[in-house]
């Protein structure tokens, strides 16, 4: 994954690349939401990533000139750019995979649920148009609140026939960034191949990371664990407050977004072994419909997911502690679309 921005780039590994160009299949990805804070940059970065043969660039506006600045880039992905909602159908036909950014950010002081009210309706709109244009695609989730914009996309496509638990992904790969870089600056580490599970949700205490299974292992103080615990579950207030009215993660976004969106890609195209955390339908929990853990992804999507194996005493607070808290948020999501005002 870090090497998705060099072997773009073409200063690496052309043997991969050679590989992959006889037997790397198409593939076209959207980003919804493509003119916003995390969609240029995220548009940026999978137009440089080779496993993306067509990038379909959509948001309600500004979506040409972005296409346009990107399309000279000079790497294999075709792009085009669609805005409003008549060009929707057009941005999603014979979409692999879905990426949507499309919604209003954070300001300081409010609270991810606080986005509820706008966002959930931007949401139902957009998985309304995938169920109709792309049924098949995997769709990735990075809109907020994150813990009830799943379920609100799951209702719509069950509510449209196409429901495929499989393909809906939250993405939380943030807050594995997040966990990973805190660790390694707080050890005085290298942060490469530093690495740490995070479940639950993507909000406040929902936000669960598991220390106690980073790799490689490190001996952390109960002081240190609760700092490292804290620090990533309010990781994106922190950067609401340093951008001080002018939104929310965007940069950090757009790089997690893309290691996720390229995992995807990489399942979809049978490679073995694709292992990334994310919220999706899930039993890990008794009582939660969706938890974010480890998931193996491939050819169908989620191909397996994964339990939460040993965790500490610590965690297994943490997890009792984000049960009442996320399953209200997934029943707001659920009832948004399914109770009649
Ligand atoms: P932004 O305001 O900069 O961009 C959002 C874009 O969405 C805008 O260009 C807007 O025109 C577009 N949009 C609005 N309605 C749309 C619609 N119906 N169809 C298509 N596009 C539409 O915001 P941002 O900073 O890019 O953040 C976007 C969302 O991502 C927010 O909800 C934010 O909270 C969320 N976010 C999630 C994570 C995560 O970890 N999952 C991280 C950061 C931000
Ligand atoms: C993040 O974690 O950075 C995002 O969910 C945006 C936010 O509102 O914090």
């Amino acid at each position: 994954a870090a090497g998705l921005l060099k072997r773009a780039l073409g200063s690496s590994n052309q043997q991969q690349v050679r590989c992959m160009s006889s037997a790397t299949p198409k593939r076209k990805v959207a980003v919804l939401g493509a003119a916003g804070g995390i969609g240029q940059p995220l548009g940026l970065l999978m137009k440089l990533n080779p496993l993306v043969t067509d990038l379909s660039l959509y948001d309600i506006a500004a979506t040409p000139g972005v296409a346009s600045d990107l399309s000279h880039i000079n790497t294999g992905a075709h792009v085009e750019g669609f805005a409003g909602d008549a060009d929707l159908g057009k941005a999603l036909k014979g979409c692999d995979l879905v990426i949507i950014p499309a919604g209003v950010p954070r300001k300081p002081g409010m609270t991810r649920d606080d986005l509820f009210n706008i966002n959930a309706g931007i949401v139902r709109a957009l998985a309304t148009a995938i169920a109709e244009h792309c049924p098949e695609a995997l769709v990735n989730m990075i809109s907020n609140p994150v813990n009830s914009t799943v379920p609100i996309a799951a209702e719509v496509f069950k509510q449209k026939g196409t429901y495929d638990p499989k393909r809906l992904f939250g993405v939380t790969t943030l807050d594995v960034v997040r966990a990973r870089t805190f660790l390694a600056h707080k050890k005085g580490i290298s942060v490469k191949g530093v690495d740490v599970p995070v479940v639950g949700g993507h909000a406040g205490v929902t936000i669960l990371p598991l220390f106690s299974q980073a790799s490689p292992k490190i001996e952390l103080s109960d002081e240190e664990i609760e700092y490292l615990t804290k620090r990533t579950q309010d990781g994106g207030t922190e950067v609401v407050q340093a951008k001080a009215g002018k939104g929310s993660a965007t940069l950090s976004m757009a790089y997690a977004g893309a290691l996720f969106a390229e995992s995807c890609l990489k399942g979809l195209n049978g490679a073995q072994d694709i292992v990334e955390c994310s919220y999706v339908a899930s039993t890990v929990v008794p009582g939660l419909p969706y938890f974010s853990s480890k998931v193996r992804l491939g050819p169908n999507g989620v191909e397996e997911v994964m339990g939460l194996g040993n965790i500490s005493d610590y965690e297994q607070k943490g997890l009792e502690a984000l049960k009442s808290e996320l399953m209200s948020s997934i029943q707001k999501g659920v009832d948004f679309i399914n109770v009649k005002a």
